[in-house]
């Protein structure tokens, strides 16, 4: 059976945080683009960007791009992106001032006197950290899509899930069509409502889909986030790089052997300590000249640790003994919210805290236009690696990261519009379903991701080995091909889709973890 409907677009955007909104934004001022911006998720406002609590890096009132380069240098463990990290630097605090401070107008917390506020995270040698309170991802979002929603020329499509980019050498109806350089025009994507599949041609695509903490057992991540976009571009022939940097973050609160929300950690940067079950605190054994806030990496392993030295499930997080609870309640309203609907509450006694999943800093190669190697395929933003990051990325660099290479990208894109003409549906083949459509059992699917949520939080985790890993990409290897071929024989929806491309991101993660022999910032191994 085949599904006819085409859309074409100047520039079809995946993803909606801070990334994909920032270029949508930028591209549509030019009012004779036609954009399309897609989400699987019910609303626009749904990504790990919504998400993000601690804030955005901006600037110190003593600070300099350098200061930040080295900070971002010293978190990455020196595997960073020198460019990249210039860029970031330079660009940056000016991007943040002139978009989102002066454009779109995000309600930045201010101090008494009506200064930006700015506070500091783990690894930061000053406080340089813009924030909306605790939720600075959520009023970033909200801020974005209230612009996207004033575009006519954006088209926004939600309960939209691309199913895979088109290239011409994987779909075209020209069998020469190999022998062209690597390219993208678009993607098939699958609208739920109606079940069936477009063809959306696009002159240029960007990727901003964000991570895959859901490959994880433990993560701070939404649901959305499966690698979605990792995982295409890796089938369409993209280049994924520093795919072993995976980033746990190291307070996440703990109920009944569960993760359940993060803690941020502007918490320690404003005083906040660790403490183990004993009520001891443990950072300065660990990290002598850092202490509590010493880079993510290494505070998380030291939990890890002084967890299993203490034969304990959690370690706490005491802000109550720093900080007035007057104080706390201001500055961490969401978050005491949150511990209440779990009878806790942090002005007056410690958070129970473990680690997760947290952040991808490795992804799809991108230069520092956001350009991929397939041509008119873009990425930014967490599905991508800029190189920005390293081996570990510094508290508060990823909103930034959003924002710059959102920009970038954009500014790029319209400069290579002019050249690019639009791809022809001759060619691209309208998606045909498999015959033997069955309903895809969601017995199967749930206990499918789960097994790799396991396997990959015990063996492609915090502390890795050359056993795990091996075992990792036997058992995520052989369940990749089921899912395949139950991909294969399965009515297109939003959860078989979700599930393929979740086993082959974690596969990749994976092999990228077992061929690097050599610890670097959160890709630690014991052999
Ligand atoms: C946090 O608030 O601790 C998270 C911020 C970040 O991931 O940069």
């Amino acid at each position: 059976m085949t599904d006819n409907r085409l859309m074409e677009c100047d520039v079809l955007i995946i993803g909606s945080g801070i990334a994909g909104a920032t270029a949508a934004l930028q591209l549509a001022e030019d009012e004779h683009l036609h954009i399309v911006l897609l989400t699987k998720e019910q609303t626009p406002l749904e990504s790990n960007t919504f998400y993000a609590q601690g804030g955005i890096i901006y600037k110190g009132t003593e600070d300099s791009p350098t200061q930040l380069a080295q900070d971002l240098i010293n978190a990455g463990d020196g595997m960073n992106n020198r460019q990249a990290v210039e860029i970031l630097s330079t660009e940056g605090p000016r991007l943040v001032r002139e978009l989102l401070i002066d454009r779109y107008q995000v309600p930045f917390t201010l101090t008494p006197e009506n200064e930006l506020e700015r506070t500091r995270e783990a690894a930061h040698t000053t406080s340089r950290i813009l924030h909306v309170n605790d939720a600075t991802g959520r009023a970033i979002q909200e801020s974005l899509v209230r612009e996207l929603h004033a575009h006519k020329n954006i088209q926004l499509l939600t309960e939209h899930t691309a199913v895979d980019l088109l290239t011409p050498s994987h779909h075209s109806t020209d069998r020469l069509a190999i022998y062209e350089p690597l390219s993208c025009v678009g993607a098939y994507v699958l609208d739920h409502d109606s079940g069936t599949v477009i063809r959306v041609l696009a002159r240029t695509t960007l990727l901003a889909s964000g991570g895959l903490g859901q490959v994880y057992l433990h993560t701070t991540n939404p649901e959305g986030a499966s690698g979605d976009g990792l995982a295409m571009s890796y089938r369409a022939g993209a280049r994924i790089v520093n795919a072993e940097y995976v980033q746990f973050h190291p307070t996440v609160f703990y109920h009944r052997g569960q993760s359940k929300f993060l803690i941020s950690e502007a918490m320690r940067g404003e005083g906040g300590r660790l403490l183990n079950i004993h009520g001891q605190p443990f950072m300065h054994r660990y990290a002598p000249e850092w202490g509590d806030l010493a880079p993510r990496d290494v505070v998380a392993r030291s939990i890890h640790q002084e967890m299993l030295h203490t034969n304990a499930p959690h370690v706490y997080l005491d802000i109550a003994s720093v900080m007035p609870a007057s104080e706390i309640k201001e500055r961490f309203p969401n978050i005491c919210q949150s511990c209440a609907e779990f009878d806790v509450d942090p002005t007056v006694e410690p958070i129970p805290v473990v680690p997760a999943e947290h952040y991808f800093c490795g992804g799809v190669w991108v230069d520092e236009w956001g350009r991929t190697n397939l041509q008119r395929l873009y990425a930014a933003g967490e599905v991508s690696c800029t190189g920005v990051h390293g081996a570990n990325r510094l508290g508060s660099a990823s909103l930034l990261e959003g924002l710059v290479w959102g920009y970038r990208a954009s500014q790029e894109i319209k400069r290579s519009l002019e050249h690019v003409a639009s791809p022809s549906a001759k060619t691209i083949p309208a998606w045909a379903s498999a015959d033997d459509d069955l309903d895809a059992d969601p017995a199967l699917v749930r206990h499918d991701m789960a097994t790799i949520q396991h396997t990959m939080w015990y063996y492609v985790g915090l502390i890795r080995s050359r056993q795990r890993l091996e075992r990792a990409l036997r058992d995520i290897g052989n369940l990749r091909q089921d899912v395949e071929t139950f991909y294969r024989k399965t009515k297109l929806n939003p959860a078989i889709i979700r599930l393929r491309n979740a086993v082959l991101a974690a596969l990749v993660v994976a092999q990228a973890a077992w061929e690097n022999r050599e610890s670097h910032g959160c890709h630690y191994r014991i052999d």
